[in-house]
C-alpha cells in the first residue's frame, strides 16, 4: 500500500489497481489529451478508440477506489467534453457542470503560488478547485489525483489541511511537484 501525502512516479492505472476499494474521499484531476505508458514514452497513443477505452478503465478504477458519496471532479478539454461526459454518466451519478463564471464580490485567500507555469497544461481553475475541496471534503480527508503533473491538486489539498495522494508518469513533473510540496509550510 502507498503512503499518503506523496506523489509517486507511476502509471495511473497500475497505481490505482494497488489502492483498496472505497478509501478515497475525492478525486480531483485534469485528464491528459493522450494516454502515456509510463514505461515507454514513445508509446503515446493517438488512436481515439484506444484513448476512450483507456478512459473507461480509468473511470472504472476511480469509481472503485472512491467512497460512497465521494466526489469526482474532472477537468477536460472542450473537444473531448461530449464523449467524456457520456462515459462519465456510465460510471457516476452526474451532479453538475461548473462553468467559470464571474462575481462582483472579491474574496481572496492566501494560497501557495500556483501561477508559475511549470507545466504546459497546468491547472488554472484554482478557484473552482478550491471551492470543490471546501464544499465536498473535510479536513483530513484523502484527495487523489491520477494525473498529478506538477502537483496543483496536492498543493491545494495540503494548503487546505486535506491529505493527498497521486501519481504522474513523467519523472520531471514528479520532481517539480515534490519540490513545490516540500517548500509549502
Ligand atoms: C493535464 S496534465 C495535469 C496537469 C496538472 N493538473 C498540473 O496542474 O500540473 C496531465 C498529466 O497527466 C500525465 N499522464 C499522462 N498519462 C499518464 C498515465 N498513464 N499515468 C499517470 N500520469 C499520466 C501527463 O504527464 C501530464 O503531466
Amino acid at each position: 500500500m502507498f503512503k499518503i501525502n506523496q506523489v509517486y512516479h507511476f502509471d495511473c492505472i497500475k497505481f490505482m489497481k494497488k489502492i483498496s476499494d472505497g478509501c478515497i474521499s475525492m478525486i480531483l484531476t485534469d485528464t491528459p489529451f493522450e494516454m502515456e505508458d509510463g514505461s515507454d514514452q514513445a508509446s503515446y497513443n493517438h488512436n481515439e478508440d484506444d484513448y476512450y477505452s483507456w478512459i473507461k478503465k480509468l473511470f472504472f478504477e476511480c469509481k472503485r477506489i472512491l467512497k460512497y458519496g465521494g466526489s469526482f471532479f474532472l477537468e477536460c478539454s472542450i473537444p473531448r467534453l461530449a464523449t467524456i461526459s457520456n462515459i462519465l454518466n456510465e460510471y457516476f451519478e452526474f451532479v453538475e457542470r461548473w462553468p467559470d463564471d464571474r462575481s462582483n464580490v472579491f474574496h481572496c485567500i492566501k494560497f501557495p503560488n500556483l501561477k508559475n507555469k511549470d507545466h504546459p497544461y497546468q491547472t488554472t481553475q484554482i478557484r473552482l478547485l478550491k471551492d470543490a475541496i471546501q464544499k465536498y471534503t473535510n479536513e483530513g480527508d484523502l484527495i487523489f489525483d491520477p494525473f498529478m503533473g506538477t502537483g496543483t491538486t496536492a498543493l491545494m489539498a495540503k494548503a487546505m489541511k486535506r491529505n493527498y495522494l497521486g501519481c504522474e508518469v513523467n519523472k520531471k513533473y514528479v520532481e517539480k511537484a515534490r519540490n513545490k510540496l516540500a517548500k509549502l509550510r
